[in-house]
């Protein structure tokens, strides 16, 4: 099957980077950029761009079929902090969306779905140090709440209808093209601009905050190698566990000094530290290792390395 598609949530900080990546590999015309908004300007001007609320089944199913789309990439969603704000629209955004695409997979219009999970699927009854995959599972945000009832519903898509669904749960990603919007693990991408910018920075989480993250490189390869693993390999249809580093504000702040001795970091935490308290703090993706050969590239001084390097250069184009 040659693939056919599309990315909706296109314009944000993992859509953005996954749909360069995704036309590098299948060529603009068979990868479709989509978002709500027109915000992403380079995106928008760089291959086909079309607007498409993921609430809207219609106005899914009309750029699916103008494409003939095969495969999508489900990446709209708000994330942990936005969605305690506004806890009724971030569960209508996150399972609308999943559930017209699950649908138009189920009616045959779609061939093979990816959605991503997250760690925030976990919550504070569950085991925090290299957590299980398979373990207590009691959210206490509505992002997590969203993102665990999304699993339930992807395996029984799989089972009932034999829906190709395939999904990770991400950690905190760090990445320096797009900003990300609304997460808990935030913090860990403001704080390089910072680093440069002003070589201080408050953190919103406490000093000893340790939760699981990930370089943006090793979250699009891993989306694209599940992606790409054959079905039978791909045995668990709910979500995957996936893991690369894990540190705290301190050890970031530590790693960040390497560069720049005269960064300092003070800390400052709001009510995201309740979520951040409520996630694990390393994860266990051997699932995921074993199954379809997982292996993470970026440790938290490479994470560094990149970040100050791109974010420095950017700096300087724009100058
Ligand atoms: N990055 C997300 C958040 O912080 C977690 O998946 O909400």
């Amino acid at each position: 099957m040659t693939p056919k598609i599309l990315i909706i949530g296109a314009s944000g900080q993992i859509g953005s980077e996954l749909t360069q990546k995704l036309r590098s590999i299948h060529g603009a015309e068979n990868v479709i950029a989509s978002d709500i908004s027109y915000n992403n300007v380079e995106l928008v001007n760089s291959g086909i761009f079309e607007r498409v609320d993921a609430q809207d089944y219609t106005s899914v199913k009309i750029c699916i079929e103008k494409y003939q789309i095969n495969t999508i990439y489900l990446m709209a969603a708000m994330l942990s902090a936005t969605g305690e704000k506004f806890p009724r629209k971030a569960w209508d955004l996150n399972m609308d969306s999943l559930f017209h695409v699950l649908n138009l997979a189920k009616e045959g219009f779609i061939k093979k779905v990816f959605w991503p999970s997250s760690i925030a699927v976990f919550g504070p009854t569950t085991p925090k140090e290299n957590t299980p995959q398979y373990t207590i599972m009691e959210p206490s945000t509505v992002y997590g709440i969203t993102k665990q009832v999304g699993e339930r519903w992807c395996e029984y898509y799989h089972k009932q209808y034999g829906v190709d669904v395939r999904s990770l749960r991400y950690p905190g990603i760090i990445s320096w093209k797009t900003m990300p919007g609304g997460g808990t693990t935030d913090y860990a991408v403001e704080i390089y601009h910072k680093a440069i910018a002003e070589k201080k920075y408050e953190c919103f989480l406490s000093e000893e905050t340790e939760l699981p993250m990930m370089f943006m490189d090793d979250a699009i390869k891993a989306t694209i190698d599940i992606m790409d693993a054959k079905k039978d390999d791909v045995k668990i249809k709910s979500s995957y566990n996936l893991s690369a580093v894990s540190f705290t504000p301190r050890e970031i702040a530590e790693s960040i000094q390497k560069h720049i001795p005269e960064f300092t970091i003070s800390y400052n935490p709001d009510f995201r530290q309740k979520i951040a308290d409520s996630w694990p703090k390393s994860i266990d993706d051997s699932r995921a290792r074993d199954d379809w050969n997982w292996k993470h590239a970026f440790s938290l001084d490479d994470i560094t390395n990149e970040m100050l390097t791109n974010l420095k250069a950017k700096a300087e184009q724009t100058v």
